[in-house]
C-alpha cells in the first residue's frame, strides 16, 4: 500500500532503522526496487525528481506505482517529490498522488542560488501547510548540499551553484535547525553534512575534515524528534566504477559516501538516505557490459534485464545494510 513519509520514518525511528530514497523514472526501476523490497520484506520510498516527472508524466507515473502498490501488496511505499521547488511543484504531486513532497527552500526556484534562512522557512511553512491539509508529508532542508572540498554547492541536476560557499553555509547548524523544524513543523529534515549530488563527491576516501557526520549527531542531539535526511548518499562503489570503465565507459576515479558511514548516520537519527547515482551506474554498467559483449544485440530487454537484475541486488543490499529489511 501507499502510505505517507510521516507514518513510515516513524516506525523507522521506533524500531531504529535506515529507509533508502530511491529515484524512479520508468518502469524498470520500478520494477528494480519493489522486487528487491518483496525479496527482503523491506518498506521503501520511491521519490520522483521534476526531472522524472517530465520524463515520464504525471498520469503514467501514478499509475506505475499504483500497479506497483497491486503488484506488492505486502510492502508499504511512499511516493514522495524529489527537490521539489515551489508551490506549485509540491501541490501539483499531491495531487498526483504522492504521498509526501520536499519542499527545499535551501535554494531559490531556480535550484541554483543559495536563498537565504526567511525565504527557506517561509516557504517550507506555507507548503507543509497545505500538504498537512490534505494529510501528505513534507521533507524541509537546511543548509546547502555542496563539496566541502571544493566550497562549490550542487544544484539538483549535479551541476554547480553560483559562487563559492562556506563551511558555514555547508553545514546545517543545529540551533538554525530547531528553529526551522518549529517555525515550518515539517516532517523530516534534509542536512547538509559535506554530501553533495552525483558521481564526483570526493576526490579521496572522505574522512571528518570532508564528511561531517559529527554534524548530525549535534542536530540529533537538539531534534531527537525530527526524522533527519541525508541527500547525496550514493557510495558510488568500486566495481561499478571498474565495470563502466572496463565496458568503454571512461568515469574519472571518484569517491562516495562511505556505506559504513551512512550506518554511523542511521545509528545517529538519520532515517531517510537519497541514492539515485548509484542506481543509475548500476544499470548503465550493464547496458555498456552488453553492447560491448553483444555488438549484434538489439533487443532492448536483453539490455533491461541485466541492469534491472543489477539494480535490484543494489537496493537488496542497501535495504539490508540500512536495516529496512524484515520490517515489512
Ligand atoms: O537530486 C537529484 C536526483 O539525483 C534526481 O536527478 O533531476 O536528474 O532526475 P534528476
Ligand atoms: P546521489 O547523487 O548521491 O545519489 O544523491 C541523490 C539525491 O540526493 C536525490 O535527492
Ligand atoms: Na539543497
Ligand atoms: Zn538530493
Amino acid at each position: 500500500p501507499l502510505i505517507t513519509l510521516r507514518q513510515l520514518l516513524d516506525h523507522a525511528a521506533d524500531q531504529g532503522y535506515g529507509v533508502p530514497a530511491f529515484n524512479i523514472n520508468n518502469m524498470e526501476q520500478g520494477l528494480a526496487i519493489l522486487r528487491a523490497a518483496e525479496a527482503c520484506r523491506a518498506p521503501v520510498i520511491l521519490q520522483a525528481s521534476r526531472g522524472a516527472r517530465s520524463y515520464a508524466g504525471d498520469v503514467m507515473l501514478r499509475h506505475m506505482v499504483q500497479a506497483l502498490a497491486e503488484m506488492f501488496p505486502r510492502i508499504p511505499i511512499v511516493l514522495h517529490q524529489d527537490h521539489g521547488n515551489n508551490d506549485a511543484t509540491c501541490l501539483s504531486a499531491i495531487r498526483h498522488g504522492f504521498t509526501s513532497v520536499m519542499m527545499d527552500g535551501s535554494l531559490l526556484e531556480d535550484m541554483k542560488t543559495p536563498a537565504s534562512y526567511a525565504y527557506n522557512a517561509r516557504i517550507t511553512a506555507r507548503v507543509t501547510r497545505a500538504a498537512h491539509a490534505v494529510g501528505a508529508s513534507v521533507e524541509g532542508e537546511l543548509g546547502v548540499l555542496g563539496s566541502l572540498e571544493t566550497g562549490e554547492a550542487a544544484a539538483e541536476d549535479g551541476s554547480g551553484a553560483e559562487g563559492r560557499l562556506d563551511h558555514s553555509q555547508l553545514l546545517t547548524d543545529p540551533d538554525q535547525a530547531v528553529e526551522f523544524v518549529q517555525a515550518t513543523q515539517c516532517d523530516a529534515l534534509a542536512i547538509a553534512c559535506g554530501t553533495s549530488h552525483g558521481a564526483y563527491k570526493f576526490t579521496r576516501q572522505p574522512d571528518g575534515e570532508i564528511l561531517s557526520m559529527d554534524t548530525i549527531a549535534a542536530i540529533h542531539a537538539k531534534l531527537p524528534d525530527t526524522h533527519l535526511v541525508m541527500h547525496g548518499s550514493s557510495s558510488v562503489p568500486q566495481a561499478l566504477q571498474d565495470l563502466i570503465n572496463a565496458h568503454g565507459g571512461h568515469m574519472p576515479q571518484t569517491w562516495g559516501v562511505p556505506l559504513a558511514e551512512i550506518e554511523r548516520g542511521i545509528r545517529m537519527g538519520v532515517r531517510k538516505v537519497n541514492i539515485d547515482t548509484d542506481c543509475r551506474m548500476a544499470m548503465t554498467a550493464q547496458f555498456r557490459r552488453v553492447a560491448q559483449e553483444q555488438p549484434g544485440e538489439f533487443d532492448p530487454r536483453k539490455f533491461l534485464i541485466p541492469a534491472m537484475a543489477e539494480l535490484e541486488a543494489l537496493c537488496r543490499d542497501r535495504l539490508d545494510r540500512f536495516g529496512a529489511a524484515g520490517q515489512a
